[in-house]
């Protein structure tokens, strides 16, 4: 085992709307300590069209774009960014596949299977490599990210 593969690492983790509504949100913290992760950083937020643009700009081309930012500004979100080792493939496999209906199937006692829908509702997010988990958690918990709305203050 290298040195590099017991270093700490983190990622980005969000709650989206339909978790935060659906009130998946404390069963969600319990599964991501219980794996052996720390919640570095936590804040709940209502993220705008612009927001979402930005975060999401390497979609911003597809067809589910609109319906994309449509979802994620339909209320307020929980970002986090949470540490261990191997941090970024492991809340990736945590979280299960895109598509929330097929993870029932498949990946069954993921998280997406647990709070999502289908490929469109999948009520979590996660950075999918180190390149992503830092600029997503720059974007959030960077220096002042511009435009960002904090749910405290709306
Ligand atoms: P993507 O980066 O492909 O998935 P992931 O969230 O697993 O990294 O897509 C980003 C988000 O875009 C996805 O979580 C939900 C939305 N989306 C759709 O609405 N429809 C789709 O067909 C896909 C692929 C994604
Ligand atoms: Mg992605």
């Amino acid at each position: 085992l290298s040195y590099a593969a017991l270093e700490k690492e983190r990622t980005l983790a969000m709650i989206k709307p339909d978790g935060i509504r659906g009130n998946f949100t404390n069963q969600i913290k319990h599964v991501i300590v219980q794996s052996g992760f720390v919640i570095v950083h936590e804040m709940m937020l209502q993220l705008d069209v612009r927001n979402v643009s930005l975060f999401y700009s390497e979609h911003s081309e597809k067809s589910f774009f609109p319906n994309l930012v449509e979802y994620m500004t339909s209320g307020p979100v929980l970002v986090m960014v949470i540490e261990k080792t191997n941090a970024i493939a492991d809340w990736r496999a945590l979280i299960g596949p895109t598509d929330a209906g097929k993870a029932k199937v498949s990946h069954p006692n993921s998280i997406r299977a647990m709070c999502g829908s289908n490929s469109e509702r999948n009520c979590v997010h996660g950075s999918d490599s180190p390149q992503s988990a830092a600029r997503e958690i720059s974007f959030f918990f960077g220096e002042i990210s511009p435009g960002i709305i904090l749910h405290d203050e709306l």
